[in-house]
């Protein structure tokens, strides 16, 4: 049960950071059209993976790490929402060099979350059959209903709770 979750997760991670490597080249060839369509595909792809991760998976962890730094996964959380908004407008704007480089920045800025969360999977190896049979159910959930990034954010996110 956790190798499969660790097959999937690995996988999503994949998408998302090739998604992230592609959106930095589409800057560099000033490409806004092609940036912001890559920053759909990837708000599809994060909406419900950072969903599933901050109800179920995250919470998960805090037997395990504490909550200081499940806290800390979901500061990368708030900071990648944040600079998603930003390459959406830098992608719709004149690109000069001053905005590929701003934009080239952010993505950086998101890729270390890409590597760090796909680490998880040793430390979900710890958790219990049921806590894996819930992550996965979560998902489910948060893919059949499909929302991407900012309009979780913008409706349903709320930061959850982790002491206590
Ligand atoms: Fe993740
Ligand atoms: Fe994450």
């Amino acid at each position: 049960m956790s190798e499969e979750f660790t097959i999937t997760f690995r996988e999503e991670h994949r998408q998302v950071r090739d998604g992230l490597m592609d959106l930095s080249d589409a800057f560099a060839a000033r490409d806004g059209a092609r940036a912001g369509e890559l920053l759909g595909t990837i708000a599809a792809l994060t909406g419900p993976h950072f969903r599933y991760e901050e109800e179920t998976l995250y919470p998960s962890l805090v037997q395990i790490f504490g909550a200081d730094y499940v806290d800390s996964l979901i500061d990368d959380h708030d900071g990648a929402i944040a600079s998603a908004r930003r390459l959406v407008e830098l992608a719709g704007s004149d690109l000069d060099d001053a905005a590929v480089a701003e934009a080239q920045g952010l993505v950086r800025g998101i890729l270390p979350h890409v590597s760090d969360c796909d680490g998880l999977s040793i430390m979900v190896e710890r958790l219990s059959p049921a806590e894996v049979d819930a992550i996965f159910a979560k998902r489910a959930e948060t893919l059949d209903e499909g929302l991407d990034l900012l309009t979780w954010d913008d409706t349903v996110r709320k930061r959850p709770a982790l002491a206590g």
